[in-house]
């Protein structure tokens, strides 16, 4: 019967078409072209009337003989075929595990957070407590209080950020805004005159502002560490001692200590201390501008209406006091030309440490 050779050649072109469907987009062709509703097998099943009532049976037979082998065969290829697809993007997903690891660079901790915890050990071994205080303050403490009233001199020393108040308040909308970011740690001498019980023996460490343009010496932030002590019967003679002992315990015992009279509101006597230096011994170099000294803080006994400002009565109390800059120190230890380098964050410079 020609239609039953018919069927038997769709058959086996059937089952290789299947055969050479390389995925599974390709199988779904073979399978509409054959099975699908105007699919070529499907033809025989609808044109049945067509044919010769004897012939029926046979052919019928035939053509779901047919069907069901096609059906079986897309079954079997697709599940192969599903199943290499899936191996494949799992493998064009995998980690290669024989690569070499990319290596995590480790931070370090930054020079002047150590430095600044150094120079605080220091008066921690001499039984000094840290204090800390507000880095957004109002004028009275940062300069009033520490005998800097608002027509006072001394003020333009310091180049100060004032805050805006934004409430509407007039004097603070005309600019006299009396917020500012601190200008040095001063202020918290003041605090823990305020707060504190006598005696007094602190360092305060912290972050302070001015308006300057940075350059190799100067920075608009840098962090100082005051130190305060009020007690009965304190003199020069233990500010001298203290600083001495301080610069020997940061720099190394061979260094020496010169004070030099300068002004500072809040201190009186005030001087300025310098340390020798370490790069010529104080031959004179070009790291301490051919002088031997290097300048590193400025200290003084507390002024007795300071002290009366905060409540503490300068006939039984009196106090020293000092402010040091870590950035500075930490240059003059590590022999850094430019303090900027020590804010830029390249790991190549901070890792030396
Ligand atoms: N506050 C001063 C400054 O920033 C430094 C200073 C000097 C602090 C003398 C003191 C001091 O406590 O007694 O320039």
């Amino acid at each position: 019967m020609a239609i039953v050779e018919e069927l038997k050649a769709l058959h086996a072109d059937t089952l290789a078409a299947i055969e050479a469907a390389a995925d599974t987009t390709a199988l779904d062709e073979v399978r509409v072209r054959v099975v699908g509703k105007s699919g070529t097998l499907t033809a025989y099943l609808r044109n049945m009337g067509a044919i010769a009532k004897e012939e029926r049976a046979t052919v019928g037979k035939a053509v779901n003989q047919v069907r069901n082998a096609v059906e079986e065969a897309l079954e079997a290829r697709k599940k192969a075929l599903a199943t290499a697809e899936l191996e494949a993007s799992i493998d064009a997903a995998a980690v290669d595990i024989t690569l070499p690891g990319r290596v995590q660079q480790l931070g370090t901790r930054h020079l002047i957070n150590r430095v600044s915890e150094e120079i605080c050990d220091v008066f921690l071994g001499l039984g000094y407590t840290v204090a800390t205080g507000p880095e957004v303050e109002t004028d009275y403490y940062n300069f009033t209080a520490l005998n800097a009233p608002a027509d006072h001199p001394s003020r333009s020393m310091q180049d100060t950020f004032y805050v805006r108040d934004l409430s509407g308040d007039e004097a603070a909308v005309r600019g006299e805004s009396d917020v500012l970011l601190r200008t040095q740690t001063s202020g918290v001498q003041v605090h823990c005159m305020e707060d504190q019980e006598l005696p007094i023996y602190i360092v305060a460490p912290g972050k302070v502002f001015r308006r300057d343009v940075a350059d190799p010496s100067h920075l608009p932030q840098f962090t100082q560490i005051e130190g305060l002590v009020i007690d009965k019967g304190i003199t020069f003679g233990d500010l001298k001692g203290t600083l001495d002992y301080f610069c020997k315990a940061v720099f190394g015992s061979e260094r020496k200590t010169r004070f030099r009279a300068h002004y500072f509101p809040f201190t009186e006597p005030s001087a300025e201390v310098d340390v020798s230096c370490g790069v010529c011994h104080g031959e004179g170099c070009r790291m301490c501008k051919g002088t031997g000294w290097l300048e590193i803080l400025g200290c003084g006994m507390v002024d007795p209406h300071v002290l009366e400002m905060s409540g503490i009565d300068p006939e039984v109390y009196s106090g020293f006091a000092f402010g040091v800059g870590v950035e500075r120190v930490a240059c003059l230890k590590y022999n850094v030309p430019d303090l900027r380098l020590l804010l830029q964050g390249d790991m190549r410079f901070l890792r030396q440490f």
